[in-house]
């Protein structure tokens, strides 16, 4: 049927109609347009989905949902630490293709399917036993186990860019202990690349109470992680860490670094 068939009250109802349907159109587009903006990972966090699509992005604040996982803060950091190292899937080698730094990437090169394990080669090659495929290679840190059932959750959850607001928890930088806070975000951020067997190639070793009291008595521990000009930015090709982690790490030196 025509628009010029229509009798005039059909007529009418056929304006309102496109009217609204180009009303929705517009609003879809400003959605779009001001959720679709990219952040690189701001300190303090704010509650982003910058998954690009146009549902939902928000912008509040938003405190850590304990069963959600945040890729941002979760699972970013030990991929940059585990895989995106020079040689390997850092952008500078992208070894087979795979460039493992930022979510873009992770998404783009690293095959990944959102809720399907079995359809995302990233989860394939970790669980490989085939030694010649299996990542990381044999002899390179190893995840743990922590690490991969949060890969798994985060494709499982679909596999989103989330942050969330983690300054919103109170942060006790006061009380701090090696074993406690230290240890684990050298854990996650830094020792895929600081372990004892890459320190013969000149880097500094991360991994255990003596090397990492070594790193913190020349200053090139806080130097580093406050991006300090007289020492390399650090971690290498990943976000900054954030506030808490860093105040956590500078007590811990300047309380004489104890090994509690
Ligand atoms: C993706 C690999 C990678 C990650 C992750 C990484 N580093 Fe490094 N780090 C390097 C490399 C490579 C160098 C050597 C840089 C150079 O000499 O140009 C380095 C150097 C350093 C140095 C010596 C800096 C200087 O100027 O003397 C310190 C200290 C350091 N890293 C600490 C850390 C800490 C702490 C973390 C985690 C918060 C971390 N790194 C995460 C690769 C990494």
């Amino acid at each position: 049927m025509e628009n010029n068939d229509l009798n005039p009250v059909e007529e009418l109802k056929w304006e309102a109609k496109s009217l609204l349907i180009i009303g929705l159109v517009l609003l879809a587009i400003l959605g779009f347009s001001v959720s679709g903006c990219k952040h690189d990972i701001p300190v303090p966090i704010k509650a982003v989905d910058d998954n690009g699509g146009g549902g939902g992005g928000g912008g509040s604040d938003q405190p850590c949902d304990p069963n959600t996982v945040y890729f941002q803060q979760q699972v970013l950091p030990f991929l940059v630490s585990s895989c995106a190292k020079s040689g390997c899937h850092n952008a500078a080698t992208a070894e087979d293709g795979v460039i493992l730094d930022s979510y873009a990437n992770v998404m783009n090169t690293g095959e990944v399917t959102p809720f399907d394990l079995s359809d995302s080669e990233i989860w394939e090659v970790i669980n490989e036993s085939d030694p010649d495929k299996v990542m990381p290679p044999p002899g390179e840190t190893q995840l743990t186990q922590a690490q991969i059932n949060l890969l798994a959750l985060w494709i499982n959850q679909g596999a989103q860019n989330l942050i969330c607001d983690d300054a919103s928890g109170p942060c006790d930088s006061v009380s701090v202990s090696f074993a406690g806070d230290v240890v684990p975000i050298l854990q996650n951020k830094c020792v895929g690349c600081h372990t004892t067997a890459t320190s013969t190639n000149g880097f500094v070793s991360l991994s255990g109470f003596t090397d990492v009291e070594v790193v913190a008595g020349t200053g090139q521990l806080v130097g580093a992680i406050t991006h300090d000009p007289s020492y390399v930015a650090m971690p290498d090709g990943g976000p900054k860490l954030n506030a808490c982690e860093i105040a956590k790490i500078k007590n811990w030196v300047s309380e004489g670094t104890l090994n509690n």
